[in-house]
């Protein structure tokens, strides 16, 4: 049966500018993290950079005519920093506003909506050079780098995302060190969440300061929501104590809907020995500003069982479908975070889901067909969960997938494939997967399918 969504509801695609970019060293941009970071031995697993990646630098007029044939309705892509302001503050860089204002144009002469974020991971490395999200500085460098895309893209974009999973940015890239700039410090990588947190505030105030009322600003969270590993009741408990200590939650989307640090972060980060980042007054004002709207990245839960001691400890099921990335496929999670969101904000934050997508091996046929079954499911089933939330009341605005097409995939390289559009490194030629054809699909019914 057909499970119809609302006129109106966006359909979209999302990518970033590494991820698809190349042309690192084109009209003056200047180095990133993750130009530094893939050149790090063992850092990538394949030894890979983002130095061509898709050479959507060249291509993005064929791209974009790629989405507009798909019937997308809306791209959500990123600005690179280091190609606006080479060295992160002061000068800025014509040829790179140029590069985005003919995308933007591009996307507009196509009837598609641009969704822009302002920083997907590619920090200028001068700012690193500078102590980069460590330095609480960098509220003030990423609000004035915000208000010159907002003066420069505004009069065409209408909907702004801050910034791209700060969960990533600060734990992953700081305290795991799995991603640049590759720092394993507990304090660290708090005191950079809650600098991602002022500068998503101060970004927002900046960005509301240089347009028009029509504007929308949000950012984009991901979240692994917990989940018990089995029915039984210590798997049960064990998850509850979990969902307490969840730092997607704890570290961002509380603090930015309801303007506190749960204690249990407090908490946590004694056990880690790391020391809570200095808040000062104003400082949580500032992050908890209404957003026009929440971006929700969602790819697969966190499972929790009971580990001898009865404490929460990871879990991984037996009998689940998992993707490439080893990411168990579970569509309830998603329904779950959509939910949690809307009860934090009361109802009154919209949400849209920013990425969700899959991972899988596809089957490239030639001749124009890659079979990819799997990520047409992978689809089928959260779109039919982003359904049954928004049936039981959550206000879910419009869907992006990621992503649109192949790309490097940060520290796993190009070994990972989430595209609905195949791209073949070698000729660079673009093929349309089934699940893209099935995307289109689902556009045109505007419906699950
Ligand atoms: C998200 C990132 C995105 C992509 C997907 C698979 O965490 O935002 O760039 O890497 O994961």
């Amino acid at each position: 049966m057909e499970q119809p969504f609302p006129p109106g509801f966006l359909w979209g695609a999302a990518t970033s500018s590494y991820q698809i970019e190349g042309a690192v060293h084109e009209d003056g941009r200047g180095s990133s993290i993750w130009d530094d970071f893939s050149r790090r031995p063992g850092a990538i697993i394949d030894g890979s950079n983002g130095d061509v990646a898709c050479d959507h630098y060249h291509r993005f007029n064929e791209d974009v005519a790629l989405m507009a044939g798909m019937g997308l309705q809306a791209y959500r892509f990123s600005i690179a920093w280091p190609r606006i302001l080479p060295d992160g503050t002061g000068a800025v860089e014509q040829r790179g506003l140029d590069f985005y204002n003919r995308v933007i144009d591009a996307c507009l002469a196509n009837g598609i909506v641009p969704f822009a974020t302002l920083y997907h991971w590619d920090l200028p490395s001068a700012l690193q050079a500078r102590g980069g999200w460590g330095n609480r500085d960098i509220a003030g460098w990423f609000a004035d780098y915000s208000a010159i895309c907002a003066r420069a893209f505004g009069d065409r974009v209408k909907h702004w995302i801050t910034l791209n999973e700060p969960w990533c940015i600060a734990f992953l890239c700081h305290e795991i060190g799995a991603h640049a700039p590759g720092q394993k410090d507990g304090t660290l990588a708090r005191a950079a969440a809650h600098h991602c947190n002022l500068a998503h505030g101060a970004g927002m105030q900046a960005i509301r300061a240089c347009t028009t009322a029509d504007t929308q600003v949000g950012i984009a969270l991901n979240f692994g929501p917990v989940m018990p590993l089995t029915d039984s009741a210590e798997d049960k408990a064990a998850a509850a104590i979990a969902h307490s200590y969840d730092q997607f939650y704890g570290w961002f989307s509380t603090p930015i809907l309801k303007g506190f640090y749960p204690q249990e972060m407090v908490h946590a980060a004694a056990l880690r020995n790391a020391a809570m980042p200095a808040i000062r007054p104003g400082d949580m004002a500032l992050i908890s500003q209404r957003n026009d709207f929440m971006g929700v990245n969602y790819y697969t839960p966190t499972r929790i069982r009971a580990g001898a001691d009865g404490r929460p400890a990871p879990g991984h099921l037996q009998d689940a479908e998992y993707t490439l990335m080893d990411w168990e496929v579970e569509p309830k999670g998603l329904e779950l975070v959509l939910h949690e969101l809307h009860a934090a904000s009361n109802g009154k934050t919209p949400l849209y889901i920013t990425e969700n997508g899959a991972s899988f091996a596809d089957e490239v046929i030639g001749g124009g067909v890659v079979h990819d079954e799997a990520r047409v499911n992978y689809f089928r089933s959260h779109l039919a969960a982003s359904h049954d939330a928004m049936q039981a009341g959550v206000d879910l605005r419009g869907y992006f997938a990621w992503s649109l097409m192949d790309n490097f995939e940060w520290a796993k390289g190009y070994q990972q494939f989430f595209g609905m559009v195949h791209v073949d490194y070698a000729t660079q030629r673009r093929t349309i997967k089934d699940s893209g054809h099935y995307f289109s699909q689902v556009i045109r019914a505007n419906a699950v399918i």
